[in-house]
């Protein structure tokens, strides 16, 4: 059966909007793992446009779960990890532009970089994680430089009409095999939701998902414990 992680990215843009001290991405983190919350996932952006430096440090003081800290491979975020010691980080691609995380680490066109980069994590022992397209060669290159888990990137599977999601899904389950066969552990995440969310879970041997913003969306109606709640639900009857 797949974990589950929330991505509490979202309750600190709402904070962010008025530049306040509410809503406290740190305080839900205790709600979303009282809704069952297997670890909680932040993305600390170059431009700190929603998590802060002091959100990740009082995570890893408070939290009872897992810190799955999301970040670009920058030497500033190699520093700041290396303080942090969360239990694992998963890099990914990062632009300014972007609204949210586009496509996958292009892993093979940066080996060399990522190799001494994933090596310095790892002397701090730090799982890493690289969030990456299914795609076979990046799957072979993740492996080949150290990568611990690789994060499959369900967004075009996510974007889909539920007719037009078959052959997405079918690479989604392939690299999912495939990568379990070299050794690694296979989370997925981006874009899924109560509508797309199972046939993901019902994956074998699927590890975690990483879920935030239909979770976010969903706690407005009913609240962030309940939300988890029902995500997880979901996730375990797969
Ligand atoms: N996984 C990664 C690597 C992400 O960057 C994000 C978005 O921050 C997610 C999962 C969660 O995506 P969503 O918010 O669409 O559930």
């Amino acid at each position: 059966m797949a974990t589950l992680g929330v991505n509490i990215d979202h309750i600190a843009n709402v904070r962010q909007a008025r530049k306040t001290i509410e809503p406290d991405p740190v305080q839900y983190a205790f709600l979303a793992e009282l809704g069952g919350a297997d670890s909680i996932t932040v993305h600390l952006r170059e431009d700190r446009r929603h998590i802060q430096d002091r959100d990740v440090f009082l995570l890893k003081k408070t939290i009872k779960t897992k810190l799955n800290l999301e970040m670009a491979a920058t030497e500033e975020m190699l520093k700041i990890s290396t303080k942090l010691l969360p239990d694992y980080v998963t890099l990914v691609p990062e632009k300014r532009e972007e609204v949210t995380t586009e496509g996958g680490l292009d892993v093979i066109s940066n080996e060399k970089y990522l190799r001494d980069y994933i090596k310095c994590l790892k002397d701090s022992n730090i799982a890493v994680s690289a969030f990456i397209d299914p795609v076979d060669e990046q799957i072979n290159s993740s492996r080949e430089i150290g990568f611990d888990f690789v994060e499959l990137h369900t967004g075009k599977y996510a974007d889909l009409k539920k007719q037009e999601q078959y052959v997405e899904l079918q690479k989604i389950i392939e690299s999912t095999y495939f990568a379990i066969d070299l050794g690694l552990v296979v989370n997925a995440g981006h874009g899924l939701n109560y509508q797309n969310v199972e046939k993901i879970a019902s994956i074998n041997n699927m590890n975690e998902l990483n879920i935030g913003h239909s979770i976010v969306a969903r706690a407005l109606a009913v609240g962030l414990e309940k939300a988890v709640r029902e995500m997880k639900t979901l996730i375990s009857t797969n």
